[in-house]
């Protein structure tokens, strides 16, 4: 009994005096989410308290999104390059002036879709360590929607519609004139390396009243929407005046390639008659010749 007391009385007495040796210290960094435009150049806020010295500790900043997690790592007074996440190389660093007084906050630039995640900010000395996460969100307005004409479909027009270089993945709707929206084809939705979306959706129109149709591509949670309206000329629609448009088109086309075969049949013609003509004169020439010979050959 006495000795476990003892034992207990020693051991908290060592850790006191343990930790009374240390220098602990809390790591700290935002609450909110930092909001981060696509392009920009962006801080992600990480200190220590109280403000002790990083410059012989180890930093660590973690994308837990990843598995390989490493963004950035500073030890023994160096960065180390190796196991960085590709998408993140030469785009971060420490402000090295701010590390004597525990301001271990990353830069990041030219912030992309892949960047979104959670952040932690882990620091460690040699016989402490604590850390704090941080959550970054991306957002990124896509292009103004493109549509193009991909005419006639099963009775209607078909029509297509893109946007790219949203962040996060964004969501496209086709309406008419007054708002109410028209079924279309599925969604097509596709991610490039940097992590910006690119969506696309094929609709078929019938002829309205007015023609105008709109195509809408939003996002709501950075609370962005872009449309373009189109106009289709309501002759686009008459399957008549197309036939009638193509039907025109491929006797112009008939008319010239009878033009051409004629030119080129009269041009062989013509060649033909040189190619006799010179033959004929040759003939002639070599005739005369003979003679010549004959008659020198008779002397
Ligand atoms: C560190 O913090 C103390 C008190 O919180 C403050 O007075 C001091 O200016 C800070 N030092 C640096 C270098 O920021
Ligand atoms: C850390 O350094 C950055 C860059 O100089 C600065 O913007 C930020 O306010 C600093 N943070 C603290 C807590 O001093």
């Amino acid at each position: 009994m006495m000795v476990t007391r003892l034992h207990c009385l020693v051991v908290t007495l060592l850790h006191l005096l343990h930790t009374a040796g240390s220098v602990n210290f809390e790591v700290l960094g935002p609450t909110e989410p930092i909001v981060a435009v696509a392009g920009d150049d962006i801080i992600l806020p990480c200190y220590l308290k109280p403000n002790i010295s990083v410059e012989d500790m180890t930093v660590n900043w973690l994308n837990l999104d990843y598995i390989d997690e490493r963004v950035y790592r500073y030890q023994n007074g160096r960065i180390i390059q190796e196991n960085q996440i590709p998408s993140y190389r030469g785009r971060t660093s420490l402000f090295k002036e701010e590390l004597w007084r525990g301001n271990t906050s990353l830069k990041l630039t030219r912030v992309q879709g892949t960047d979104e995640g959670q952040y932690k900010c882990f620091i460690k000395s040699k016989d402490w360590y604590d850390d704090v996460t941080i959550q970054v969100l991306v957002k990124a307005v896509g292009s103004r929607p493109m549509v193009s004409i991909e005419g006639h479909r099963e009775g209607g027009m078909g029509l297509v519609c893109q946007s790219e270089g949203w962040h996060p993945e964004p969501d496209l709707v086709w309406l008419d004139s007054k708002g109410v929206s028209l079924s279309a084809g599925p969604p097509e939705k596709h991610r490039d390396l940097k992590g910006f979306y690119t969506v696309k959706q094929h609709v078929i129109v019938q002829e309205t009243d007015t023609n105008l149709f709109i195509c809408k591509v939003l996002q709501s949670r950075i609370n962005e929407e872009v449309e373009t309206e189109v106009h289709i000329p309501s002759e686009f629609f008459d399957v008549t005046t197309t036939w009638r448009l193509s039907f025109i088109v491929l006797c112009c086309l008939g008319v010239i390639t009878v033009i051409g075969l004629v030119l080129a049949v009269y041009w062989m013609h013509k060649k033909g008659v040189q190619v006799n003509k010179l033959k004929q004169d040759q003939d002639k020439r070599n005739k005369e010749l003979y003679h010549q010979i004959g008659f020198f050959r008779r002397v």
